[in-house]
């Protein structure tokens, strides 16, 4: 058997940086002690940097989705209307925990591969003054469309806004103050390098006066009690404390690149993979749009099954890509770009590629994407090495 490296390039979890491994073999401290809390307090700091306010950002253990049901059941009462941009996987999540939770949900339901018509969603608010808030997902991991997220705060200026910001904090600008985002969500294991197992939301003064008053059940994730145990140092649960050091130390690597120029990066990424695939003759879902720089789905012709093409990756490249979701699940694949890629990691990706598809059957032109893929890159802007 001939080795192949194993080369993750999925939209989560992505690879960690070495320095984020290491701190992974550090042995564990106990929570308490004050060297702890001051790491802690470096992160929250960090996080908020990251998320673009001054307002609270807390920590969760769990994955992206509990911080979802978290935001739900902090906000909420039963019957509460709101508005749920669906245009994808995650976005209908979002319809379903809100439906879990007896939320009213009114779903505005677009295309995949659409980004959010936040012309749309105004409409739908001025139309119906009970609407309490809207909800969007920024990357929607599932096709690769990144929406205005500016736009969808002025938008929803009159209620509270809910952004989903999974797959997208940490690759692209957040701005949740100026933007007038009450609540963003995301988690540690994409964008910010890190292994799976935190997650995080960014509370305005408007959605704290909104968890007053609202009585959905909570526990776990009850905000009120992460935020008095935060103000402490701390956490109100065990934390996840080997992530959190982990954690520390991806935002120190992102920091040390800067946010611009790791934003830049992200959107050489998608040009790059866009033109790959384009050369490849397969059909990127998403617009072809600089803003779409954290995952490229590319959609394959009828006769390529996209399931057995990640197989066939994976098997004989070492090389990890994703399938589609739910009705697209056999004919999109899914190439994640976002954290710790390079433009390199992305040529090896495109090449091994070429190659299943040719030996798929597929014609290709040997190299067209590679030499794709490096063009759109384009030049070396600022060499860093990490
Ligand atoms: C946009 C978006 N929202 C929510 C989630 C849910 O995250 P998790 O499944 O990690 O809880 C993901 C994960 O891929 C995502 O990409």
């Amino acid at each position: 058997m001939i080795m192949n490296k194993y080369r993750l390039m999925i939209p989560g979890p992505t690879p960690t940086p070495p320095q984020v491994a290491v701190a992974g073999a550090l042995p564990l401290v106990d929570e308490r002690i004050p060297q702890f809390a001051a790491l802690f307090d470096r992160v929250l700091g960090n996080l908020r940097r990251v998320f673009g306010t001054a307002h609270d950002v807390l920590v969760f253990a769990s994955s992206t989705t509990g911080s979802m049901e978290g935001a739900i059941a902090n906000l909420f009462s039963p019957g509460d209307r709101v508005v749920v941009v669906d245009n994808g996987f995650f976005a209908a999540r979002w319809v379903a925990i809100a439906r879990a939770y007896q939320l009213d949900v009114v779903e505005l339901a677009q295309p995949w591969g659409t980004v959010v018509d936040n012309v749309e969603v105004a409409r739908t608010l001025d139309a119906d003054p009970t609407i309490r808030a809207a909800i969007c997902v920024h990357c929607e991991t599932s096709t690769g469309a990144v929406s205005d997220l500016a736009g969808f705060g002025a938008a929803t200026a009159g209620v509270l806004s809910i952004a989903d910001a999974a797959s997208s904090l940490g690759a692209l600008p957040v701005r949740a103050d100026d933007w007038g985002l009450d609540v963003v969500v995301s988690g540690c294991h994409k964008a910010l390098m890190t292994p799976p197992g935190l997650s995080f939301v960014s509370v305005s003064e408007r959605a704290w006066r909104a968890q007053a008053v609202a009585t959905l059940p909570r526990f776990y994730f009850d905000w009120r009690a992460a935020k008095v145990a935060m103000d402490h140092g701390g956490t109100p649960w065990t934390p996840a404390v080997g992530l959190i050091v982990q954690l520390d130390a991806a935002l120190v690597h992102l920091f040390d690149e800067g946010l611009d120029a790791v934003a830049e990066r992200h959107v050489r990424l998608g040009r790059s993979v866009r033109a790959a695939v384009k050369a490849l003759g397969l059909t990127p879902l998403a617009a072809d749009d600089d803003a779409n720089a954290v995952v490229t789905a590319a959609v394959c012709p009828p006769y390529l099954d996209a399931a057995k093409l990640t197989a066939a990756l994976l098997d004989g490249h070492g090389v990890q890509m994703s399938a589609g979701y739910a009705e697209l699940a056999n004919r999109l694949i899914r190439i994640g770009h976002c954290g710790y890629v390079d433009r390199y990691d992305v040529v090896v990706a495109v090449a091994a590629l070429e190659q299943a598809l040719h030996d798929e059957g597929h014609p290709v032109e040997m190299g067209a994407a590679v030499a794709a893929a490096q063009a759109a890159y384009g030049p070396a802007s600022r060499a860093v090495r990490t």
